[in-house]
């Protein structure tokens, strides 16, 4: 059965959502599954906007089929060749052989990669191109490194819609509603929404600036992403989301506690900076076990909050890996810019403050705040007083 979602007379989502995925790109924990979205423009001429990743092959070729309702394909747009859009570009192809692929020269030789030669009829595009389908003219704008080097968006320029490929997306499948006013996003989808973002693009912050830059000239009434809600109505929250987390500055002025702890001791001392923290007036504090809370949402927060305390014990004379593992996955990301606090455990050589002071010190803006306090085993009210003075320093820089 097919499902396709009209948005307008001639604009369809032909898209479709996997719950049973566990990892996305084999990494990353989506219990809230994924979409993979896909649209048909049908004008004089007909244009499909990329396809969808494999575990949805079905769905997807059944609501082209449906949509195109016996009329042929005569383009299908690639924005991006990522194989979660790209997988069934051959498959497609088999089916409709006369559509002529619109890409990028970059994207073109990526097909010849993947699949062992370039389609036989192929349209490359650059910068500015236009291609009219009739009513709409389509203008092709590229965004190198959102997510890949071959990645374009295409704007609509009739309709005032951007298709902007894995720009805007977010983790998530869909659930009837097509449309992120539908849904309640800041609940339900934004944590979703910036740990997709953080962790796939969020290294490519100045190139996300590069496309802000650029789609802030067009005048844009429409978002269509290749994951998540079509965004219809209030694209400025989204975009100025987008513009924060690309910047790489904080979300939210607040404190995320994230501790490895083997025995616990760690994570005590933690705890008690945490409730130290609370005492002082400090709110919505959020504290992970790195050890029981993946890296992607642990990096995620980080980018979300002004303020981190580190917590570590030592491990065979190096960081206890949950941390190690945090500490690299950031600075992979370019985080920068935010204000850290440090605890050590350690029971006979404590090395975890300077080991993650190393690492902080490779990042761009991190500013060590106060005396790291150093345990040896377990707190003792030594260390009590140490947190109390670290409480303050951290709620003073609030
Ligand atoms: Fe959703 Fe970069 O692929």
């Amino acid at each position: 059965m097919h499902n396709i979602q009209p948005i307008s007379s001639d604009l369809i989502y032909v898209g479709a959502s996997d719950r049973r995925l566990a990892l996305f790109e084999n990494i990353y924990p989506i219990p809230r599954g994924i979409s993979y979205n896909s649209y048909v423009m049908l004008d004089e001429k007909t244009a499909l906007l990329d396809t969808a990743d494999a575990s949805v092959a079905e769905q997807f070729f059944e609501n082209v089929a449906a949509t195109l309702a016996g009329r042929t394909l005569d383009y299908l747009i690639i924005n991006h060749m990522e194989p979660d859009h790209a997988a069934l570009i051959a498959s497609l192809l088999l089916r409709y052989p006369s559509a002529t692929v619109v890409t990028t020269a970059k994207a073109a030789q990526m097909m010849e990669q993947f699949f062992g030669n370039k389609p036989a009829q192929l349209q490359l595009v650059k910068e500015g191109d236009t291609l009219s389908l009739g009513r709409h003219t389509l203008v092709f704008t590229m965004a190198p490194m959102v997510h890949w080097p071959e990645v374009m968006m295409t704007y609509d320029a009739t309709d005032k819609t951007l298709f902007s490929a894995d720009a805007f997306g977010t983790f998530g499948a869909l659930s009837g509603n097509l449309y992120a006013d539908e849904v309640n996003f800041e609940q339900e989808w934004l944590d979703d929404a910036r740990r997709y973002f953080i962790n796939i693009v969020g290294k490519y912050g100045l190139q996300v600036q590069n496309v802000l830059k650029k789609a802030a000239t067009l005048d844009i009434r429409m978002i269509c992403p290749l994951h998540g809600p079509v965004w219809r109505d209030n694209l400025t929250f989204f975009i100025g989301k987008h513009d924060i987390w690309s910047r790489y500055e904080p979300e939210d002025k607040g404190v995320v506690v994230i501790y490895a702890s083997i025995y616990g001791h760690t994570e005590a001392a933690a705890m008690r900076l945490a409730t130290l923290l609370g005492q002082r007036g400090v709110k919505d504090i959020k504290a992970y076990d790195a050890s029981h809370t993946h890296v992607s949402t642990l990096v995620s927060e980080c980018f979300r909050a002004s303020h981190i305390v580190l917590a570590s014990a030592t491990y065979n004379n190096g960081l206890f890996t949950p941390m190690e593992n945090l500490l690299a996955d950031l600075k992979a990301h370019c985080w920068q810019q935010r204000t850290v606090a440090l605890i050590e455990n350690g029971s006979w050589a404590p090395q975890a403050a300077k080991l993650m002071r190393t690492e902080l010190e490779q990042m761009k803006d991190i500013t060590i705040l106060g005396e790291t306090t150093s345990i040896k085993s377990a707190a003792t009210p030594e260390h009590e007083a140490q947190l109390n003075i670290l409480a303050d320093e951290i709620a003073k820089s609030l």
